[in-house]
């Protein structure tokens, strides 16, 4: 399962990434927003974030105007490892290398066509480990705070 989320300035992204999925047959939940009034995208990003972060959902694709608020949020929520990407070469190693469960985009930066490229390839990507779970297991113990500031 996919969780989607998207605010009033991603609306037209997200519904172009519903079809990708659609196409790919990967079964998804959307978190909102459904409508292009605008609205504040924490709020969608929240509990799209959770639904990742607690394992009902496999990964997730947040859009909003820049992609960065929504990550901002997502990245609040412990475990996300959430990137904005506006290029396919930082969407696969964001995979490949730093296991990112969830991709934001900015529909206003990517537009659709580049957006669905990215979002197809992020899902593409696997996770190589080796030494890159060493390097995740010290962001999650930043998260932790088992090192003090
Ligand atoms: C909404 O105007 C815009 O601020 C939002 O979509 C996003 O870009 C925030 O990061």
């Amino acid at each position: 399962m996919i969780a989607l989320a998207c605010d009033h300035g991603g609306l037209a992204l997200k519904a172009e990434i519903k079809k990708l999925l659609e196409e790919r047959g990967l079964p998804y939940q959307d978190f909102g927003t459904e409508s292009a009034a605008s609205c504040d995208y924490a709020l969608f990003a929240y509990p799209a974030a959770c639904a990742v972060a607690s394992g009902v959902c496999k990964q997730g694709i947040l859009v909003c105007g820049t992609g960065v608020g929504m990550a901002l949020a997502a990245n609040k929520v412990k475990g996300i490892r959430c990137v904005v990407c506006s290029d396919v070469f930082t969407a696969v190693l964001s995979r490949q290398h730093n296991n990112a469960n969830m991709l934001a985009l900015g529909e206003r930066v990517v537009g659709q066509g580049l957006g669905r490229l990215i979002a197809s390839m992020w899902l593409d990507a696997e996770f190589e480990g080796g030494r890159h779970t060493r390097r995740i297991g010290h962001i999650a113990a930043i998260e932790e705070g088992v090192t003090p500031c």
